[in-house]
């Protein structure tokens, strides 16, 4: 049998670690700047706040009065009579009339850009501000330069947030068809009050990260093999410099990696494993600094194998690999930044299908380091591929930090639904860092507990372990963690189950519809604040 060649498009791969729009930062104030030209830019956007308790009118920001005398409307009153309410997310376009030849001296806009966007900005919180870019991305949609001052008298953390906000609301899925989207951001945003680079940078950098996610998890499966998605880890990881090994159907075997194999095993298409590693440049700070091992799993298509899924439920499971593009896009991310962390990306990559050599319930499988485990449910293929992969970090990579990262369990997304992860370790400190990282990026987590007393649901009476409780009896994301920890030896780990908020049914504000690529974010911060 020879794996299926892809047909439905050639070009798939093209879309792959595509740039994010362009945000430049100039100096000066929408009073003092010199290139509002109507020729030039095609809106300007003005930050106006939501009322403060006790009171109900509008805060109109410093722009706004700056635009107010430069347009010669009064702006804040507009906003008032347009009922716009500032609150975070919402935006109001004024499309201003253009000035007839004749009269072009009489009316104050003549000359300038003919479109004033209002953003709500809220009680202006960070999150408030990632709306409000979020908001301004899909308000801008087709245009060619916005120029706004929002972002001017913000803190660095607050002006990221808007940036993110902007540039992960700019997405668009790629499309597999000669007919591009007619979806395009604005191709340039201009903030104007000197924004400092590295914050443009850091919020173009975890932006990518997102959209690299994103689109790796839109990526038709009968396109995006496990060959596929190593080839193009290979190829981004090869241009940033990083150290990868790949395995193959024969090293798999020959190194014991029975999980992964036999998840893999059904499908025409082999499973493969690929570790990334960036290290810091600096070997002083290498010295001092931590190797952090991300595992992500990287399942191309979950038919749940003999244990089918039933036809509703297979619909979405293109995207099971996101924990594996989650990796991939911190190991890539952490070498962009300069990370004085060692990284290393793990990617068990198998396609879990039905086949005339699938794996069975009742198989008793040797993985990665010997432990045996008893198959019960053919459809939990996550926890096997990543117990093989735990089990070979902890064993050959010294990490002093192992993450995984996994749409692992239905039961998470009904306990959490779609706007959290569910977190697991042993280690509060750990945790708390997680927490940070989640507030800082906007990517929320629960904590959820490893409940020792649901531990001997995983007794196998003929092997080491069983990798599903025999008597379902809930509490299904905390069993699959308790089955990962026994791979994790006695390192400092963390599991992130992102079965809920890896996809969206809707967009809201910076999460778009489809792929959301939660995950990237939340890891390069937490990178960030490992220090
Ligand atoms: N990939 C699924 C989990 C999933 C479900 C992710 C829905 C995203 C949305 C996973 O492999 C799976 O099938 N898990 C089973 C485990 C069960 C058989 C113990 C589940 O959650 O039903
Ligand atoms: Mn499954
Ligand atoms: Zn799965």
């Amino acid at each position: 049998m020879s794996p299926r060649t892809s047909t439905a498009s050639p070009t798939a791969q093209s879309f792959i670690g595509r740039p994010v729009p362009e945000v430049v930062n100039a100096a000066g104030t929408l009073a003092s700047c010199t290139f509002l030209d109507s020729d030039d830019v095609d809106a300007i956007a003005i930050a106006i706040g939501a009322p403060v308790e006790g009171d109900d009118e509008l805060q109109p920001r410093a722009g706004t009065v700056d635009a107010s005398a430069r347009y010669g409307i009064d702006l804040a009153e507009l906003a008032e009579r347009a009922t716009f309410t500032g609150a975070a997310g919402t935006t109001h376009t004024i499309d201003l009339p253009t000035v007839h030849a004749r009269a072009a001296q009489a009316l104050p806009w003549a000359g300038l850009a003919q479109r004033i966007i209002f953003v709500g900005v809220g009680r202006e919180s960070a999150d408030d501000l990632r709306r409000a870019g979020a908001a301004l991305a899909r308000a801008t949609v087709g245009l060619a330069r916005v120029v706004t001052p929002l972002a001017s008298e913000a803190s660095d953390d607050d002006a990221r947030a808007f940036v993110e906000g902007y540039l992960l609301a700019s997405y668009v899925p790629p499309r597999l068809s000669a007919r591009p989207s007619q979806r395009r951001p604005a191709e340039q945003l201009v903030l104007l009050g000197n924004v400092a680079d590295r914050v443009l940078e850091a919020a173009a950098r975890h932006a990518w990260a997102t959209w690299l996610v994103r689109d790796l998890s839109t990526v038709p499966s009968n396109v995006k093999t496990p060959q596929w998605f190593t080839d193009r880890a290979v190829e981004l990881g090869e241009a940033e410099g990083l150290d990868i090994t790949v395995w193959d159907e024969s090293a798999l075997a020959r190194d014991g990696f029975g999980g992964i194999l036999a998840v893999g095993a059904g499908s025409a298409n082999p499973p493969r494993l690929v570790t990334l590693t960036y290290t810091p440049f600096d070997a002083e700070t290498a010295e001092a600094s931590s190797h952090v091992v991300v595992v992500g799993k990287g399942i191309t298509y979950d038919t749940g194998g003999l244990s089918i899924k039933p036809r509703e439920a297979m619909v979405p499971m293109k995207t099971d690999m996101a924990g594996a593009a989650v990796a991939l896009a911190t190991v890539l991310g952490a070498s962009q930044a300069r990370s004085p962390h060692r990284v290393t990306a793990v990617l068990p990559l198998a396609e879990n299908h039905v086949g005339a050599s699938s794996y069975r319930p009742g198989d008793v499988l040797r993985l990665r380091g010997g432990t045996r485990v008893e198959i019960a449910n053919t459809d939990a293929e996550g926890r096997i591929v990543l117990a093989d992969a735990l089990a070979y970090a902890d064993a050959e990579l010294e990490p002093d930090l192992l993450l995984d990262v996994a749409t692992l369990t239905g039961a998470a997304s009904v306990g959490l639904g779609r706007t959290h992860a569910a977190v697991f370790s042993a280690d509060a400190e750990l945790v708390r860092g997680i927490e940070t990282a989640a507030r800082a990026s906007g990517e929320q987590v629960w904590q959820l507990p490893l409940v020792e007393d649901y531990l001997p649901a995983l007794r196998s009476e003929v092997a080491d372990l069983r990798h599903v409780p025999i008597e379902p009896a809930g509490g299904g994301a905390i069993t699959a963690a308790l089955f990962l920890r026994e791979f994790t030896g006695a390192r400092r780990w963390a599991h992130l189950d992102i079965a809920g908020p890896a996809r969206a049914t809707s967009a809201s504000h910076e999460v778009t519809k489809g792929a959301t690529g939660y995950g990237a974010r939340l890891l390069l911060r937490l990178l960030e604040t490992l220090g």
